[in-house]
């Protein structure tokens, strides 16, 4: 059975000592709520991650991801962080091609390919993020878009390399805006991903990849959202940063 999952994505948002105590609160909450096949991850910012690695100890189903990772092994990238660095921190996710990656930072799909090679080449499991704008789904290029995505993005993996790969559809004009999906649209393209994924694989590999959604996701819509048949958890932003409303999405699967 494809393992469930409720990551948070805390963004750009945190101070040191505000993202400890933010993870000590969420980690006891929703502890005891985190049933079978499912986890928790959350990613945070770069600074926070060897500490938050180090809170996690205590707690087998939460895990902890970065938002981002440099597409090169090491070198001369002022600024930058590499995906051994990540790894190093005891961190075990990795989301990327994040939409405002795709949109702030000029992250293409062959870029991201490469991010995805040096991410699993150092043992970190990517979180993918796929996701249409508005005005591709307006002009009704939103299956094209997330088929272009996939298939640049993660479709030249391995199997075995894949089976390490976690999706999010991501749509864009849902993010950060409220405007959520509704359960029927998110699980027409979640079924789009896992029939892509059958073709480009097979039925197995299909039937055992966890596909998050992601967009305006919260404690009001996320048990609709999850009750869909591919629908395997979300990516959560906003909500991620106050621990009632993540508890309240982790008990969904309960
Ligand atoms: P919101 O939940 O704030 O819409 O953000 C979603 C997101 O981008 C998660 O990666």
């Amino acid at each position: 059975m494809r393992k469930k999952i409720v990551a948070g994505n805390w963004k750009m948002n945190l101070d040191y000592n505000e993202g400890m105590a933010l993870f000590s609160e969420i980690a006891n909450m929703v502890k005891d709520e985190i049933t079978g096949s499912q986890q928790a991850v959350i990613c945070s910012p770069f600074i926070h991650l060897n500490s938050l690695v180090q809170l996690a100890k205590g707690y087998d189903k939460i895990a902890v991801g970065a938002q981002n990772a440099h597409q090169n092994e090491s070198g001369a990238y002022t600024g930058e962080i590499s995906a051994k660095m990540v790894k190093s921190t005891g961190a075990e996710y990795v989301i990327l091609g994040h939409s405002e990656r795709r949109q702030y930072f000029g992250e293409d799909n062959q870029l991201l390919a490469k991010k995805t090679d040096t991410a699993l080449a150092n043992g970190l499991k990517p979180i993918f993020c796929i996701g249409e704008t508005l005005e591709e789904r307006e002009a009704e290029q939103h299956f094209d878009i997330i088929k272009t995505q996939l298939q640049e993005g993660v479709f030249h993996l391995s199997t075995e390399q894949f089976a390490q790969v976690v999706l999010a559809y991501e749509p864009v004009w849902a993010i950060g805006t409220g405007k959520t999906a509704s359960a029927e649209q998110a699980q027409e393209i979640h079924a789009f991903f896992r029939e892509e994924i059958a073709n480009n694989y097979n039925q197995e590999v299909a039937d055992n990849t966890t596909i998050l959604y992601g967009g305006s996701c919260n404690p009001r819509n996320a048990a609709e959202l999850f009750a869909q048949a591919d629908i395997d958890g979300g990516l959560i932003g906003g909500a991620s940063l106050k621990s009632r409303d993540f508890l309240d999405i982790v008990k969904v699967f309960n």
